[in-house]
């Protein structure tokens, strides 16, 4: 590392993150190729049926005067591109019913910058005195647990868990005190990385609850409704000019483009767009010129209906199928309930390992999963439960996820019969 003097941030924001080890490590394993088990990270799978669509797409923009060339040529605004955020102001309109317009969207850098401008925006020293965002259930988000520019800018609470039969359980909210130096509450639903869902009354519960204290409440559906709807079960959601509701392109298969989407009220927009014009200027205008089509006419609708959701959901009933069979029953193994996102979240209770130590014995065997301890952001106190879980995605190729499964059911029998 360098000599040079660092500021308090330089020091804060250039030293190693979970999530940037992670990153690296999957972007190591995919560029050496080899016989790598790509269980880890959140890339969302290729899927032929939406990659046509992507092709498509670019093809019609090669085509139309003028398309290309406004689309890499021209910078945005600061909020995006003024037809895009018109045409999905109504496309939200339609599908969920809210009355916004075009002031109310802006485009980031892809919705992990619009979560490091929310939380920062909201949270951190103020005049009236050092705010935090609260998670109101971890694990939650690995993303999210660097992006404080303030130290200790998040504070979580305890999850109960919910036996479900023999080898599930499910994650509840147990509410508790919200301190006058909570800004903000946020969550993932679906929840990366345990697949959950939280359900309607918990999240009425805590737009309400945001709503009576001033609070906003900051909702990520990278995985939700209306795209890419990866969620397996029906959800209502909640609206009002205290929620904040995030979106991404990515999870629908056009990460490389660096889209995210926030609909809130006027004046976090104009602020959002304030900062994103310091930071980037203006966001990458491609993932707004090759969706802007098909959230006009319906067709990301049934494309999310016909093709992504069956998709996810039928390998998250395929894995976890895979996972019943190399797991016996003489080992104490349990999977959290899949309602959603494109992961199984692991929990061992009693692995006589740290979730790490599995991590490790996993990659040399060309596995590459994420350690479940990663993802308790603002949530120190000790506890063992967040060092027995991991992450699995089944989005690679189904061949892998199968031999991933299986060796990882085997060095987890190694690790109990030590
Ligand atoms: C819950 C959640 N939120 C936000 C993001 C950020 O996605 P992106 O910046 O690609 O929109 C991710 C990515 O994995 C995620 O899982």
């Amino acid at each position: 590392m360098s000599d040079v003097p660092l500021s308090d941030f330089g020091r804060k924001f250039s030293a190693a993150s979970g999530i940037y080890e992670l990153m690296e490590d999957l972007g190591q394993a995919v560029s050496t190729g080899g016989d790598i088990c790509m269980m880890g990270g959140g890339n969302p799978a290729h899927i032929p049926e939406v990659e046509a669509v992507w092709r498509r797409r670019l093809r019609e923009i090669c085509d139309t005067p003028g398309a290309m060339e406004t689309m890499l040529g021209d910078y945005d605004t600061p909020r995006g591109r003024p037809e895009f955020l018109k045409t999905i102001a109504a496309f939200f309109q339609r599908t969920l019913g809210w009355e916004i317009d075009a002031e109310n969207i802006a485009i980031t850098t892809g919705s992990q910058a619009a979560n490091f401008l929310l939380f920062n925006l909201l949270a951190g020293p103020s005049a009236g005195g050092a705010k935090k965002i609260l998670f109101p259930l971890v694990p939650e988000y690995i993303g999210y647990a660097p992006q404080g520019i303030a130290p200790g800018l998040f504070t979580a609470w305890k999850p109960r868990i919910e036996m479900l039969g023999a080898h599930q359980f499910k994650y509840r909210i147990e509410f508790g005190d919200i301190g006058d130096d909570v800004a903000a509450i946020c969550l993932s639903r679906p929840t990366n990385p345990t697949a959950n869902v939280i359900t309607d009354d918990e999240l009425q519960k805590l737009s309400d609850l945001a709503a009576a204290r001033g609070l906003y409440l900051i909702v990520d559906n990278a995985y939700g409704e209306p795209f890419p709807g990866a969620i397996f079960r029906p959800a209502r959601t909640v609206f009002g000019r205290h929620v904040i509701h995030t979106f991404s392109l990515s999870k629908l298969g056009l990460p490389g483009t660096r889209t995210g989407i926030v609909v809130a009220n006027r004046d976090i927009i104009r602020r959002l767009s304030i900062m994103n014009a310091s930071l980037v200027l203006a966001s990458c205008s491609v993932g707004e010129c090759m969706t802007q089509p098909l959230f006009a006419s319906g067709e990301v609708t049934a494309l999310v209906h016909e093709v992504v959701r069956p998709f996810y959901q039928k390998r998250s009933e395929q894995a976890q199928a895979w996972i019943a069979e190399a797991f016996d029953d003489a080992l104490d193994w349990r999977v959290h309930a899949c309602e959603g996102a494109f992961f199984l979240w692991l929990w061992f209770p009693g692995l006589p390992i740290s979730d790490r130590e599995l991590y490790e014995r996993l990659k040399k065997r060309g596995v590459l999963v994420v350690p479940g301890s990663y993802f308790f952001p603002g949530f120190d106190e000790p506890w063992q439960h967040k060092h027995e879980c991991l992450r699995v995605t089944y989005c690679a190729p189904p061949d892998k996820v199968r031999r991933g499964i299986a060796i990882l059911a085997d060095e987890v029998k190694k690790a109990y019969a030590v």
